[in-house]
């Protein structure tokens, strides 16, 4: 840098700053008018800032500003708010039966709001985000049940649970006809057709006529004369296009292969009544009923 001599350039007309780098030198353009404006704006607005709002860290503590305005507080009060308005739903659902809690719209609505926010932390695990189920865990979202589908038939459920250990847990046990040789491989192939007929489908007329005396003798207990199930033993209507471990043959087979039981844990140790209580109106609800 060797010039500081300020002068005027001869293209634009505008004065130069005096600086030079290698025969460059810099024009002094004033700032722009709006530029400006905007930066005074701004000047303005922090102090007002600084006046109405907490700013400037002190030693102990900070300037609080006219407004007297605090995240922290506004996060206690809609706390508390939330509290409030909990505990009310919280104290009705206690005392309210589940048909009571199902007719009063503002309160089914609450147990409705706390059933689904339970459900997607504990249940949504097994069952699904929307508790469609999947291959051996129930769909919770159609009219078909296990265990019966009425409020107090779910709230039963999910209280004790199905094959949870619990003493008065939902208990039924499917034997394994295949691998504890009930039936022979020929049987339980046999059999597999049979069920297959049973759901409308079209099977193999020999081997159900072969398996129908052995299904009157071995399943009906459980599945009914005419293979429509047993909610009382949780054993699922054969008939129906609904399968909790799939529809096809090879599934069926191993179904009467092994015999396999679902389970789920009781709740009731878990949740209080209350919260059961509202697990089951959103759980019926959500069946569509
Ligand atoms: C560890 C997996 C698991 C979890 C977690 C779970 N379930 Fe289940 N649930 C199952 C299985 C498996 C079945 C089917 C049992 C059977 O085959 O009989 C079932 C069955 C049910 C049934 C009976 C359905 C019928 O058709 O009768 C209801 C109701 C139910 N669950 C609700 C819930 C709710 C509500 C929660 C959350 C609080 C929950 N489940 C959490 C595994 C689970
Ligand atoms: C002691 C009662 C019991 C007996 C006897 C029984 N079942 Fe079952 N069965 C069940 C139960 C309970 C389930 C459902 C298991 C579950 O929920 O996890 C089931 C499920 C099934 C399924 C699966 C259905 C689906 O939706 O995926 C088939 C198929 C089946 N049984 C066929 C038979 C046949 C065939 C026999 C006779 C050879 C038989 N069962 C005897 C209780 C029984």
């Amino acid at each position: 840098m060797t010039d500081t001599v300020r002068e005027k350039d001869e293209h634009s007309g505008v004065e130069t700053t005096g600086h030079e780098w290698d025969g460059i030198r810099e024009l002094d353009n004033p700032l722009p008018r709006w530029w400006l404006w905007v930066f005074y704006a701004c000047i303005a607005f922090s102090i007002g800032y600084w006046v109405l709002m907490p700013s400037w860290p002190g030693v102990s503590g900070y300037t609080r500003g006219l407004l007297g305005q605090s995240d922290r507080a506004a996060v206690g009060k809609a706390l508390s708010d939330l509290a409030t308005v909990r505990g009310a739903g919280a104290a009705k659902l206690k005392t309210a039966s589940l048909a009571q809690i199902e007719s009063d719209p503002e309160l089914q609505a609450y147990a409705l709001q706390v059933g689904a926010s339970i459900f997607g932390d504990n249940c949504a695990t097994c069952h699904g985000a929307g508790g469609g189920g999947s291959k051996g865990y129930a769909n919770l979202r159609d009219d078909v049940w296990l265990w019966g589908g009425t409020l107090e038939d779910i709230q039963q459920t999910l209280t004790y649970g199905i094959r949870s250990g619990d003493d008065q847990a939902r208990m039924s046990q499917m034997p394994a006809f295949g691998r504890d040789g009930l039936l022979q491989p020929a049987q339980v192939a046999d059999m597999t057709e049979y069920v297959v007929a049973l759901s409308g489908r079209k099977a193999a007329a020999a081997a159900v006529t072969r398996a129908t005396p052995v299904f009157a003798e071995q399943c009906v207990s459980c599945h009914g004369p005419a293979g429509k199930g047993m909610q009382s033993v949780g054993a699922p209507d054969l008939t129906d296009s609904d399968w909790l471990f799939g529809s096809d043959r090879a599934s069926i087979s191993s179904q009467i292969h092994n015999g396999r039981g679902g389970v789920m844990p009781a709740w009731g140790n878990r949740f209080s009544p209350e919260t059961i209580k509202a697990l089951a109106v959103y759980v019926h609800a959500n069946s569509g009923q």
